[in-house]
């Protein structure tokens, strides 16, 4: 394969998967409209189809709640092929949703696709409210997930969007069985079972679901009973990077409100994260609101943290990290490190590279200036789809395609590194996000 021919696949898949005015993940396994999925995948649309991509981000906006949390999925049409559908939900809300949310990462693609359009006067309008519904979902997770430190918590692994990480092994000991209605899985009869979570974890992610469900999806309430409480490091950095960059859009279109608003958010958020900061691990790691300790995991979600602004010397650090990461794996970048023991070459989030963290990791480091290491990660992440397709996520080891294929998100994450990562385009908002890691240094 060429270039040429792994965009024009790439294409044809976004296009496959395109539902009209929503994509699924993939067919099959994923019959709905996922949140950051579709985030993400906005921007591959930007490529080809900017108006596609932006129509993908008002979709998922359309379904914000009154509160302003925007829902992990979008349940557009009936099917149960899904477990659990919206039948097991039970939101109430005009199209059905799930009740939980998924990592912001809308605010940073709201804004990507604002620089990138060539005509800006012909979406300002639209941009201007996508603008102020990101505010609101911004400000939905500091209203009833920060402390005082500004961090936010998640209270499902499902919100992180690496559903079976090692990271909440121990939180969900804490998470019971018990009570949990009889149920058929469904995406075990989809994808190879040696390739998703146990049954064991299924039961406690409907637990939670059930729970929640019984507090009538009061996001207080859930809040303050949910028994699994986590501070993930990389899911604060999509925040923060989100905030920054809604923040520089809403300046340009002089929403001085939302661009203050969202520099404190994002000011003080950052500067906590330096508190989940491991020297042993040479990353960052989740922080467990219940136990009040750092979970001792090193999963990639702590390295996914470069996607914000950190200072320099955690860079760096990271940087050392994933290099020791490529001495173990032959693809970077491994959600475990395979010298883990809870290692799982082939199982989801416990060890298999992800083009979608891929890309924020590279995204980082580029804005960093670490050019080898970001060659190296696109070079690998190009490799994975010409020698295994455009799979939902890849072993590190033998670049094993696993879970679902002719993945929506893959396809856009491919379309990215080619485009974004050409050496011959610097962007304005690169050159302001070099200065903040210059200032921090
Ligand atoms: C899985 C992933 C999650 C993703 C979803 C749809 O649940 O863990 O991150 O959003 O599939 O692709």
């Amino acid at each position: 394969m060429n270039r040429q021919d792994d965009i024009a696949k790439a294409e044809a898949i976004m296009r496959n998967n395109d539902r009209g005015n929503y994509t699924v993940p993939t067919h099959g396994l994923y019959p709905f409209q996922w949140n950051w999925d579709s985030c993400l995948s906005a921007l591959g649309f930007s490529h080809f189809d900017l108006d596609r991509g932006l129509v993908e981000l008002e979709t998922l906006f359309a379904s914000q709640w009154q509160d302003g949390m925007v829902p992990h999925i979008i349940f557009h049409e009936y099917d149960d092929g899904y477990f659990p559908n919206a039948d097991v939900w039970q939101t109430n809300q005009l199209v059905p949703t799930s009740g939980i949310t998924q990592p912001p990462v809308a605010g940073y693609a709201l804004a990507e696709l604002y620089k990138r359009a060539n005509d800006k006067e012909a979406i300002e309008g639209r941009t201007r409210q996508l603008l102020q519904q990101v505010h609101k979902w911004h400000q939905w997770f500091y209203r009833y997930r920060a402390d005082q430190s500004g961090l936010v918590a998640i209270v499902h692994p499902w919100e992180s969007g690496r559903d079976n990480s090692v990271d909440w092994d121990a939180a969900f000991e804490r998470v019971p069985t018990e009570g949990v209605s009889p149920f058929v899985r469904r995406d075990t009869s989809h994808a190879n079972p040696k390739h998703r979570p146990t049954d064991e974890q299924y039961k406690r992610y409907i637990w939670l679901v059930q729970k929640f469900r019984s507090l009538g999806w009061d996001n207080a309430e859930i809040a303050r009973q949910s028994p699994f409480q986590i501070v993930d490091p990389g899911f604060n950095a999509i925040l923060i990077r989100s905030s920054l960059a809604l923040a520089e859009l809403a300046d340009t279109l002089g929403e001085a409100q939302v661009a203050a608003e969202s520099r404190v958010f994002a000011d003080k958020a950052q500067t906590s994260l330096e508190g989940l900061w491991s020297d042993a691990f040479g990353q960052y790691l989740c922080y467990d609101r219940v136990t009040k300790t750092l979970v001792q995991s090193p999963s990639v979600s702590g390295v996914l943290a470069v996607f914000a602004p950190i200072p320099r010397q955690r860079v760096e650090q990271i940087a050392q990290t994933i290099r020791k990461l490529a001495e173990q794996s032959n693809y970077l970048v491994a959600s475990h490190p395979p010298s883990a023991p809870e290692f799982d070459e082939l199982r989801y989030w416990r060890g298999p590279v992800w083009l979608i963290v891929n890309y924020m990791i590279a995204v980082g480091l580029r804005d960093a200036g670490q050019t080898d290491l970001v060659q190296r990660i696109v070079d690998d992440s190009i490799a994975l789809i010409e020698k295994s397709g455009f799979a939902e996520y890849y072993g590190p080891i033998r670049a094993t395609p696993c879970g679902g294929d002719a993945f929506t998100w893959t396809a856009a994450m491919v379309l990215e590194f080619f485009s974004t990562f050409d050496p011959r385009v610097e962007t304005e908002s690169l050159i302001e996000l070099n200065n903040v890691h210059q200032g921090m240094s």
